[in-house]
């Protein structure tokens, strides 16, 4: 069978199982095998599938049919520049993320100590020490040991491991002195508890609770985190946090009840509140 004909039978079989934009899986899961872009495919589709590909397609159907998410199933997924090695290990790097990495960028300076608390796998400070035009200390921390050992994977997949510190942390815990670093990034887990169970069940059942639970309210982390940086921020120094479309006004009046200055509630692309930030004055 010609890989045009694959991928329009998987396309069908996809859409009639309910998996979610069935062509654009079928055509992800065509071009990884074939080891090029999706928007390449054009130039293969009239080749012909060997055995151990049409084999590889049906077990990827099976996981897809399962509930399990695409990015998952391919094993690796874009985030800003990098392709980083994505399974159930970490969260799924979401676009979002993409704009929190933004923000940090338009505001380092040379020489900055930067963490990214719980960096999944590693997206958000691999990014950070790709993109940055200064030299810098790069720290992705994670109390997983699981993500931790994805995102040093990725590290050294993106040739990024001499650059990027990954620590094995619970929060910020294991900083014994204070005003040690200048930014502190995180998207913490910031999912209401009794939400979770209600997710998408591609997410519910497939990505890390510990990545998604931020407590009753979904605002644990951020109270916790900005506690910790009241001690260990230099002055002067940032936080910048990815935070849920209904959260801006509970994450601000946390800043503020903190004593933080600067506090900035911005919005992602489809005009929900998203990012907040603040400085420590
Ligand atoms: C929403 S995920 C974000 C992952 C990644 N930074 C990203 O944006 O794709 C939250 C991360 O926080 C980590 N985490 C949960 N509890 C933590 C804790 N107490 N200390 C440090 N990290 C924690 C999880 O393991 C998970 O990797």
């Amino acid at each position: 069978m010609v890989w045009r004909d694959v991928i329009a039978k998987t396309g069908a079989y996809l859409e009639a199982k309910g998996v979610d934009s069935p062509v654009v899986a079928a055509e992800l899961l065509a071009a990884r095998l074939l080891k090029t872009g999706r928007g390449m495919l054009g130039n293969f589709v009239g080749r012909e599938a060997d055995e151990r590909q049409l084999e590889a397609m049906r077990r990827a159907m099976a996981r897809l049919t399962a509930g399990e998410p695409v990015q998952y199933v391919l094993g690796e997924w874009d985030f800003r520049s990098l392709t980083l090695k994505c399974d159930r290990r970490a969260l799924i790097p979401r676009p979002e993320t993409e704009g929190l990495v933004s923000r940090v960028l338009a505001g380092l300076k040379s020489g900055d100590v930067v963490i990214d608390v719980g960096t999944g796998t590693g997206a958000i400070i691999l990014s950070l020490a790709q993109e940055s035009k200064t030299p810098g200390v790069f720290i992705g921390s994670d109390v997983s040991g699981d993500a931790l050992a994805l995102a040093k994977e990725n590290a050294a997949r993106t040739g990024l491991a001499d650059k990027v510190k990954f620590l094995a942390m619970d929060g910020l815990d294991d900083f014994d002195e204070p005003q040690v670093l200048d930014v502190i990034v995180s998207n913490p887990p910031y999912v209401k508890a009794a939400v979770c169970d209600t997710l998408d069940r591609s997410v519910r059942d497939f990505e890390p609770r510990l990545a998604l639970d931020g407590g009753p309210e979904g605002l644990d982390f951020y109270d916790r985190y900005l506690g910790d940086a009241l001690n260990l921020l230099k002055p002067g120094g940032r936080v910048y946090f990815e935070i849920g479309e209904d959260q801006g006004p509970a994450v601000r009046k946390l800043m503020e009840d903190y004593g933080f200055g600067q506090i900035a509630i911005e919005r992602d692309y489809a005009g929900h509140d998203r990012y907040a930030s603040a400085t420590l004055e």
